[in-house]
């Protein structure tokens, strides 16, 4: 198995574990990533994600390069799809996505921790997106989810160049959130996966995830408009009631 997953009480934590060749992307990675993901939205208890890598080099060095030589306009058509389709699981599916970046991110492995919602590094984690190097373009939604998340010059700097940059740049461009040492990577993102997910309301969760990311695809008019519902219905699903019962009353909400 390429892919472990461990279920703690509401949250999981998805591992790729292929450290010989630093957790690289192949299709049969691939597809058990999503295979684990389908397996935690089809477990109503599962609200959140956390991703890392095993071992203490790399959290993924990318698709896998052995994996794409030769490959003909279909084939590669194929593999970007596979790609695309994981992250787009991960990104569009309820689950609240922390990517714990244990080392190398790049190429695909970046476009992983960028499908994730928030991503935390360790000191020792190098950033990168390599792939004009090969003669190829970021195909796992590189071109797109960066420039989305850094602003499109930082992004064209990284991809254009194809530069390593280590995690104080990636904490001063917005790239990762926080940097910790390595041992503290997971406690960290653990941390922060329950603080989310404690006294908060599950449907509120939900829909303030989905109203900012699909917000950026949207006319700033459009977005907001959709905001004004968005709130309006929460009060039809009852979660405002319990949380501001609680807070009038001085006490913890339960959801
Ligand atoms: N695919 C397949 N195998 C990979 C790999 C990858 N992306 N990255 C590393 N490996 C393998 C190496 O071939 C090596 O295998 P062997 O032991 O069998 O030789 C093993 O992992 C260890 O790697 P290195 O010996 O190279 O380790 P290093 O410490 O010298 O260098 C590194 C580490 C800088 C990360 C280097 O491995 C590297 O540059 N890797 C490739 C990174 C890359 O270019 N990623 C982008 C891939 S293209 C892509 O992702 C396209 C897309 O968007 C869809």
């Amino acid at each position: 198995m390429y892919v472990e997953l461990e279920k703690k009480e509401n949250y999981a934590i998805l591992t790729l574990n292929r450290e010989k060749a630093l957790n690289a992307l192949n299709s049969e990675v691939l597809s058990e990533i999503r295979e684990a993901i389908r397996e935690l939205i089809s477990d109503t208890k599962m609200r959140g994600v956390i991703i890392t890598g095993k071992g203490e080099k790399a959290f993924c060095a990318g698709a896998d390069i052995t994996e794409m030589k030769g490959l003909n306009f279909d084939q590669a058509e194929e593999f970007a799809r596979k790609g695309h389709k994981t992250m787009n699981m991960i990104a569009g599916s309820d689950l609240i996505s922390i990517a714990a970046i244990n080392g190398y991110a790049l190429g695909g492995g970046l476009e992983l921790a960028l499908a994730c919602d928030i991503r935390i590094a360790s000191k020792n984690a190098k950033f990168g997106l390599p792939e004009t190097g090969l003669g190829l373009i970021p195909g796992f939604g590189g071109t797109q989810r960066l420039p989305r998340i850094v602003g499109r010059g930082i992004a064209l700097e990284i991809i254009l160049t194809g530069d390593h940059i280590d995690s104080e740049r990636a904490l001063k461009i917005g790239l990762v959130n926080h940097v910790v040492e390595l041992q503290e990577l997971l406690p960290k993102a653990e941390e922060m996966m329950q603080k989310m997910l404690k006294y908060k309301g599950v449907e509120a969760q939900k829909v303030a995830r989905w109203l900012v990311h699909s917000g950026s695809e949207l006319p700033l008019t459009a977005s907001l408009e959709r905001e004004v519902n968005a709130f309006a219905e929460m009060f039809e699903k009852g979660e405002p009631e319990k949380g501001i019962t609680a807070f009038l009353n001085k006490q913890k909400p339960e959801f």
